[in-house]
């Protein structure tokens, strides 16, 4: 089989037809390293199988993420992109003191003070379907849920969530014309979005200077890098990061755990019987769904990688979605199994930019699988869903959903 390059990363193929996964099964086989010119996209080295991953992952000093994450179409290449630099595009040594800044806000044991949060906004989202209807569940429970959990962390007014989330979408969906903001100047519609943004983070960051509390915004609002006090643009780009990698990624995920339990009901049931498998549950839905699908690395001096010479200045795209459905790795890689043990999913990404927000991530995703466990009598595809155009965090972008639940879990 030939394989179009377009279709590993034009955001219209995904609209069209989902993860490439045939292109990839062919890619992991027969040329797993593999160089791609794609018409209108910068080009770039595929890399497809789990191993070639976690080997370019560990290298940071080699492999970087300064130039960028995300693969640039021709038309991005030639307008100005947003340039606000986050910590997810730095390479060590100054990745780490950026991380620093709030890795103590992320851990399990941080996530666990959240449990209240986390628990009673996914029960909110359930609760207000009603007994039995249909209904989108992006619409109504997948995108929700994630912005009640950031909002509330970041210290967003609940009167500013839907605003939030409007611009959050037009930041990430640019490439899809039901999501970006209407306007023919889309470098200027980018500029706007990040003002808009600036002056609602700005308004927190000074509540917290003024009246310090016990949360993240508070951190961040305080933050010191290298011991002087983190500059204003940096703060923002925090706040950014922390709401754009959490909230579409975290949507994506639980509309994929949706659909996946109304495709495979029997793993429902099994969950339903079987509470000790909700872990290892969440760990199959991140595989499945790998919402973010690949993250972007460019090379900083020539290496040979699984016999084949990489020059400097070379892209390579990771593809997440093809790692974690490597039949080197995984039993049946495209059977949805909630009880998959061992499960070495690269979902979170691997090594120095292993996902800061992964225990926030299970913990929302728990919460929802968990309702749905509990309360769920029917729950069945209600028409056909829609997928949004994107290649770098994928998904859904309709879920049409049947259902039955009981109304107290
Ligand atoms: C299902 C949900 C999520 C998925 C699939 C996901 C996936 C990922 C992946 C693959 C990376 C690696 C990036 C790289 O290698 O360059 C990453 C990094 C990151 N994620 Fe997540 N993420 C999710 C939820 C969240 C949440 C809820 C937050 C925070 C509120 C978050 C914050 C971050 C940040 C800040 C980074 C950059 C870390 C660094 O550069 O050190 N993510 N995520």
């Amino acid at each position: 089989m030939e394989v179009d390059a377009v279709d590993l990363v034009g955001p219209d193929r995904y609209a069209r037809n989902g993860a490439p996964h045939e292109a990839w099964k062919v890619l992991r086989r027969e040329d797993p390293i593999h160089w791609c010119e794609p018409d209108g996209f910068e080009s770039f080295w595929a890399i497809t199988t789990h191993t070639d991953i976690t080997t370019v992952s560990s290298q940071p000093d080699l492999f970087s993420s300064e130039e960028g994450i995300v693969l640039l179409s021709s038309q991005q290449l030639t307008v100005p992109q947003q340039q606000m630099r986050t910590l997810i595009e730095m390479d060590p040594p100054e990745h780490r003191s950026y991380r620093k800044v709030t890795s103590h806000c992320f851990t399990p044991k941080a996530i666990g003070s959240l449990h209240e949060i986390v628990t009673s906004s996914a029960r909110n989202v359930i609760d207000a379907l009603g007994a039995e209807g249909e209904c989108d569940m992006v619409e109504q429970v997948a995108k929700r849920h994630p912005l009640r959990v950031l909002t509330t962390i970041l210290g967003v007014d609940r009167e500013d969530e839907e605003r939030m989330l409007e611009l959050t979408q037009q930041l990430l969906g640019s490439a899809d014309p039901d999501l970006r903001r209407e306007n023919d100047d889309q470098t200027a519609a980018l500029g706007e979005i990040m003002a808009e943004f600036v002056t609602m983070f700005d308004r927190i960051i000074q509540d917290r200077r003024a009246q310090p509390r016990d949360d993240l915004a508070t951190v961040l609002a305080a933050a010191h890098l290298e011991g002087c006090p983190m500059g204003v643009t940096e703060t923002l780009g925090y706040y950014l990061i922390l709401f754009t990698a959490g909230h579409e990624t975290t949507r994506n995920a639980l509309s994929g755990a949706i659909e996946a339990f109304a495709r495979h009901p029997k793993e429902l049931e099994r969950l339903a019987q079987h509470p000790e498998l909700m872990s290892s549950a969440v760990e199959e839905v991140l595989r499945w769904t790998s919402s973010v699908n690949y993250m972007k690395r460019t090379l900083l001096r020539d290496t040979v990688l699984r016999g084949r010479t990489l020059k400097e200045g070379d892209r390579l795209v990771l593809f997440y979605g093809s790692a974690n459905r490597d039949e080197r790795v995984f039993d049946d890689p495209f059977v949805f199994n909630i009880a998959r043990h061992p499960n070495r999913h690269l979902g979170f990404g691997y090594a120095e930019h292993f996902c800061l927000g992964a225990h926030l991530a299970r913990a929302s995703i728990t919460a929802v699988v968990k309702q749905l466990a509990a309360r769920t009598n029917a729950l069945e595809l209600a028409g056909e869903p829609q997928n949004m155009a994107s290649s770098f965090v994928i998904g859904r972008k309709t879920l049409p959903i049947r259902y039955s639940f009981a109304l107290v879990a």
